[in-house]
């Protein structure tokens, strides 16, 4: 099964395929051993010890000649001087121009080696492997690829398109739970800005995708999920316009991280809890179109661990101002004009904020299954 990224000379397909294929996607796109031969392969500890060993033997009998690089998992990652590593790592090795690097792993060595793939020798062949759910349905497809900033989140990053993306569905059986529901968030919030279809497929079968256990359910809800997301990345590449309503939920929820201190809630919570905020926001401006319970029964759903309500409601509201700063001034949310139907607006008073700030912590959410 595969979905094609439609972006002119830059389009890419999206394969749901075994790790093993590998090398064979990889010729597919014209990445064949060359004289050098070399590939780096990024990784980080815990993924790499599932699946460094399988990926780089499929490397190598396909010819390749294997460099690991493997991070220390979690956020702190994302930052200058693991970048540094890999650039050093890599230039010392000698890469030329047709090296490709791989990555392997969830959110942050997907934004991490791209962002390596982007600037080395400007710009190698990249093939994202995504390990992680939040990883398969959204950020290993669109090619944003970032390290973060002292002064903020991926803050220095570039739009950098990955040659193909081999998305291995026994990866998510290693998956920690609480990452697999983090994920789940990111597949609501497609479907809640882009198909009224894949919502009531996700009620149909909530139990069982939330819990991991209907595998064929949640293979075919990663993939229209994943649908949705090249069909929004292919309209608006650079996020000049419509490709923001992929951050449904998320003025809320980079408030919700940053105040509670990054790691407290994992992003998919965060995004769980913005998304009520939002749900809220949106129901008040177009209550005929919009059945607010139904979509929230469905985000309620998701677990998330931790008390947003403990939260101070000021300092989020701050917290959003700041953040404005890297968006031109404006704070902006998207709210849904009907199911599946998403919009930006800067027009949100602090009136309105406070009132969906707390139908987003009036009950909550469902525990882990
Ligand atoms: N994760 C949001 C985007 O790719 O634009």
């Amino acid at each position: 099964m595969s979905i094609h990224v439609s972006l002119g000379d830059r389009s890419y397909p999206v394969h749901f395929q075994s790790l093993r294929t590998l090398p064979e996607r990889m010729a597919e796109r014209g990445l064949r051993p060359n004289d050098s031969s070399r590939c780096l392969l990024v990784s980080d500890e815990n993924v790499a010890a599932h699946y460094r060993s399988p990926v780089t033997t499929a490397l190598e009998n396909a010819g390749w000649t294997v460099r690991p690089h493997i991070v220390a998992p979690g956020e702190a990652s994302k930052s200058y001087e693991p970048l540094r590593a890999i650039y050093d790592e890599a230039l010392r090795w000698g890469i030329d121009r047709g090296t490709p690097v791989v990555a392997l792993g969830g959110g942050v060595v997907g934004d991490l080696a791209g962002f390596a793939a982007a600037t080395l020798l400007r710009g190698l062949p990249l093939v994202q492997c995504p390990t992680s759910l939040l990883a398969q349905v959204d950020a290993s497809v669109g090619g944003k690829t970032a390290v973060n900033h002292p002064t903020g989140k991926n803050l220095i990053g570039a739009f950098y398109q990955p040659h193909l993306v081999c998305a291995d569905p026994d990866t998510l059986d290693t998956l920690p739970m609480r990452e697999w529901t983090s994920g789940s968030a990111e597949m609501v919030k497609h479907a809640l800005i882009g198909s009224p279809e894949l919502l009531s497929f996700l009620e149909d079968h909530l139990v069982g995708v939330l819990a991991r256990k209907d595998r064929e359910a949640f293979t075919t809800a990663i993939e229209r999920a994943v649908r949705i997301k090249a069909e929004v990345v292919a309209e608006d590449e650079r996020e000049s316009g419509r490709r923001a309503i992929l951050n449904f939920g998320h003025t809320f929820a980079h408030a919700i991280e940053k105040v509670a201190g990054y790691g407290a809630f994992t992003h998919g919570e965060a995004v769980a809890v913005g998304m009520r905020a939002a749900l809220h926001l949106s129901h008040r401006r177009h209550p005929e179109a919009l059945n607010r319970d139904r979509l929230d029964a469905v985000v309620q759903a998701i677990p998330v661990e931790g008390d947003p309500g403990a939260l101070n409601p000021g300092a989020l509201f701050e917290a959003m101002q700041a953040d404005k700063k890297n968006r031109g001034d404006t704070v902006r949310f998207v709210l849904l004009r009907s199911l599946g139907d998403a919009y930006l607006t800067g027009d949100v008073s602090e009136h309105e904020l406070r009132e969906a700030w707390r139908f987003a912590c009036s009950e909550p959410h469902a525990s882990r299954p």
